[in-house]
C-alpha cells in the first residue's frame, strides 16, 4: 500500500543553489527560504556549512540563517560536514545537521578529500556531538545507484556504508542518486537489501536527480517499499558542484501533483509553491524544468 502521508523534505535552497554559476543575494535566498515555508513546507534545508572555499555559492550561510525568521512548526536543517561546519551551524542557531557519505571512494575523494573510512571518522565526533546538543542528525549517501567515474555500484557496498552512517547515530538515512541514473527496480532491490539489514524503512529518506527522468517513478516505487519522507527542489533546481553529469533534483511541484492525484497528504500548496519558482527562475535567468511549474504557469 501507499501511505497516507508524506515528509517533503525540501533542499532546493542548498542543493539548488550550491549549483548555481551566479552567486544568488543573501536576501534573495532569504526570500526563497521564507516564501517555501509559506506554501506549506515544513522542513526546509537552509544551506551548508561547507568550506565556503568548495562551495562559494553557499558561503554567506551564517548571514542567511542570521536574518532568517524562522516560522512555526518549520525545520530549517543545513549541512555539515566536519566539527568546523558543526561549530559554524550550533554558532547559528542550527537545530538540525545533515552529514554526507559517499558509497564510492571516487566521489568520497573528490566531494570530502577524504577514503570513505576517514569521511566516517571525520563524521563520528561531528555526529556525537549534534546528538549531544540534542540535535537531530540525517546522513546521506551519495552515488547509492551508480557514479559517474565508478559506474555500477554494488548494493552491498551501499549497504555498508549507510549502517555505517546509521552506527553513527544519525536518526535518519537518505539515499541519493546523486547523477539520477536509477530506476523502479533497483530502488525497491536497495531499500530491501537495507531492510534486511535491519534498518527502518520509517528512517529512510529518498533523493533522486531526475537526469533521466525517473525520479518520480523512483519516488512511487520508494514509497510502495515504506518510505514516507521524500527529497525534492522547488522548480527542480539543483546538482552537485563536484558531479558534472548531477541535474536537478525531482522538483518539489512534480512530486506534490503526483501525491495530490493520490490523496496523499503533504501540507504543500503547489500553485503557491510554482509561483515562487517562477519568482526564482526569474532571478535565476532561466526557466524551471518542472513540468507541472511550467503546466502550471500556463493556466
Ligand atoms: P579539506 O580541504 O580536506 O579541509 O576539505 P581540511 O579539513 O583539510 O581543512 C582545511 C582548512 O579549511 C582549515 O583551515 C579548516 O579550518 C577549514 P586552516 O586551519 O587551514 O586555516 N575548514 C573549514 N572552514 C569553514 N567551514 C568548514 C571547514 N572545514 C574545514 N566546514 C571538506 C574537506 C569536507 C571541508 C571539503 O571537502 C568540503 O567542504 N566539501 C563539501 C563539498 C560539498 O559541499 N559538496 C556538495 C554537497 S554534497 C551533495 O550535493 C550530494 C547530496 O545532495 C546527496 C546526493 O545528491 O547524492 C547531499
Ligand atoms: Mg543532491
Amino acid at each position: 500500500g501507499l501511505p497516507s502521508r508524506v515528509t517533503v523534505y525540501e533542499v532546493g535552497a542548498r542543493d539548488g543553489l550550491q549549483n548555481e554559476s551566479a552567486i544568488v543575494p543573501v536576501e534573495v535566498k532569504r526570500e526563497f527560504v521564507t516564501r517555501l515555508a509559506g506554501a506549506g513546507l515544513r522542513v526546509i534545508e537552509a544551506t551548508s556549512f561547507v568550506h565556503p572555499k568548495w562551495v562559494p555559492q553557499l558561503a554567506d550561510a551564517a548571514e542567511l540563517l542570521g536574518g532568517l525568521e524562522r516560522a512555526e512548526g518549520v525545520r530549517y536543517p543545513v549541512l555539515v560536514p566536519n566539527e568546523r561546519g558543526l561549530d559554524r551551524a550550533l554558532d547559528a542557531g542550527v537545530t538540525e545537521i545533515a552529514i554526507f557519505g559517499s558509497a564510492t571512494e571516487t566521489f568520497a575523494r573528490r566531494n570530502l578529500n577524504r577514503t570513505i573510512e576517514e569521511s566516517v571518522e571525520m563524521f563520528a565526533p561531528v555526529v556525537e556531538r549534534a546528538r549531544a546538543a540534542g540535535l537531530d542528525v540525517r546522513a546521506y549517501v551519495s552515488m547509492c545507484f551508480g557514479d559517474p567515474w565508478e559506474g555500477d555500484v554494488p548494493i552491498e557496498q551501499v549497504v555498508s556504508v549507510a549502517r555505517r552512517l546509521l552506527d553513527l547515530g544519525c536518526t535518519e538515512l537518505s539515499l541519493g542518486d546523486t547523477i539520477g541514473v536509477a530506476t523502479p527496480g533497483h530502488v525497491t532491490a536497495l531499500i530491501g537489501a537495507l531492510t534486511e539489514s535491519g534498518v527502518d524503512t520509517g528512517r529512510l529518506a529518498v533523493h533522486f536527480h531526475d537526469t533521466y527522468g525517473q525520479a518520480l517513478a523512483n519516488t512511487l516505487a520508494a514509497l510502495r517499499c515504506g518510505v514516507t519522507t521524500v527529497d525534492a527542489s522547488a522548480g527542480g533546481l539543483g546538482g552537485c558542484p563536484y558531479a558534472k553529469s548531477a541535474t536537478g533534483n525531482l522538483a518539489t511541484e512534480d512530486l506534490v501533483w503526483m501525491l495530490d492525484g493520490l490523496g496523499i497528504e503533504t501540507g504543500v500548496d503547489v500553485r503557491r509553491l510554482a509561483e515562487t519558482s517562477l519568482w526564482m527562475a526569474e532571478r535565476l535567468g532561466r526557466p524551471s524544468p518542472s513540468r507541472v511549474v511550467q503546466a502550471l504557469s500556463r493556466e
